[in-house]
């Protein structure tokens, strides 16, 4: 692993000289557990965590307590456009207090975990997904964003929002306490692009936010989803000095090793791989399906370990179960 941000991190949370333990897919693990909370307002988890902080904070629990040394916020699909659309936030400081108030229930569930004699702190990374992820029409997993969104736009989107986290981090209490910053599923070089150039523009700006990483996604082992190779998007996202780690997210389990080899060769940077926890079959069955879920035992820790990877963890459907798998493979403990 190259020396970066992330490894004296994953050494303060413990997991010094070995893979470090992601959580799982919160947004669905909240909607599987409780249907009628992720209302339809597009939001997911966060919307969730305005409407009912204690399911969140009940839900990164789980999490820890199965063995993560990392949660991620429900602030995946949070953006000010998002909350705004949904009637949650009048305008940009109410969706900024919406913002910092999700953050913080990871920051709290972190604090109950300590004092229930945990014996370790684990870190937490503020997700922020892509743009795709807040039109609420799936082109995440397309990269096509269409002729209304240009790649200004998308720049503006993140600088935007990364300025809006920037921030909710200088709150009394939220500072220091926000450990990382998760850019995922970003399905274009284009975005990568966007991404990057937003990061360095924020710091350039003499804001401050903790190390990101960016987690690209894709449909098979070789190419993001807009058909672009995957070399050539990892290469793009890892070229700030803001940048600790280059990932992959919400992919099928079937590609994750393929795609890790892949990103691997394309950066020195830490890898993160977080593959989702069933293969999604359309929207008929959509994810409601147990019968196509992965069984825990095939979240491979040990292969995408040897192939690389310095954070390990899932998504979709990844549920704790998964997340247990991954931390008792990567702790020695079978
Ligand atoms: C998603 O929404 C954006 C913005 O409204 C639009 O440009 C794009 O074409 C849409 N994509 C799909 C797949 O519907």
């Amino acid at each position: 692993m190259a020396t970066t941000a992330l490894a004296p991190l994953l050494a303060a949370a413990g997991a010094a000289g070995r893979a470090a333990v992601l959580d799982g897919g919160l947004g669905q693990l909240l909607a599987d557990e409780s249907p009628g909370l992720a209302a339809p307002d597009g939001l997911w988890a966060a919307g969730v965590a305005v409407r009912s902080p204690a399911a969140v904070r009940a839900a990164h629990r789980r999490f820890l307590d199965a063995g993560a040394d990392i949660i991620t916020t429900a602030t995946y699909q949070a953006s000010a456009e998002g909350y705004i659309a949904a009637g949650l936030a009048p305008d940009e400081r109410g969706a900024e207090a919406l913002l910092a108030a999700a953050l913080a229930i990871a920051v709290d569930a972190r604090a109950d975990f300590a004092a229930a004699g945990a014996g370790r702190r684990p870190l937490v990374a503020a997700s922020l997904g892509s743009i795709g992820a807040t039109l609420g029409n799936c082109s995440e997993y397309t990269g096509r964003y269409g002729h209304g969104v240009a790649a200004a736009d998308i720049r503006a989107f993140h600088l935007r929002r990364f300025r809006m986290l920037a921030r909710c981090l200088e709150q009394p209490r939220l500072r220091g306490q926000i450990d990382l910053v998760a850019v995922e599923t970003i399905p274009s070089l284009a975005e990568a692009a966007a991404v990057v150039s937003a990061l360095d523009e924020l710091h350039r700006s003499g804001a401050r936010l903790p190390p990101a990483w960016v987690s690209l996604t894709a449909a098979a082992e070789d190419r993001v989803p807009t058909g672009e190779p995957v070399e050539d998007v990892v290469r793009v996202a890892a070229g700030s000095p803001h940048v600790c780690a280059v990932g992959v997210n919400c992919v099928p389990l079937g590609i994750a090793a393929g795609l890790l080899a892949r990103v691997r060769r394309a950066t020195a940077l830490p890898v993160v791989c977080c593959p989702n926890g069933q293969a999604w079959a359309g929207s008929a069955g959509g994810w409601r399906d147990e019968a196509a879920r992965t069984p825990p035992g095939a979240f491979a820790a040990a292969e995408w370990v040897a192939g690389g990877a310095a954070v390990v963890g899932g998504c979709c459907r990844a549920g704790p179960e998964h997340i247990g798998a991954l931390a008792r493979a990567v702790r020695g403990a079978g």
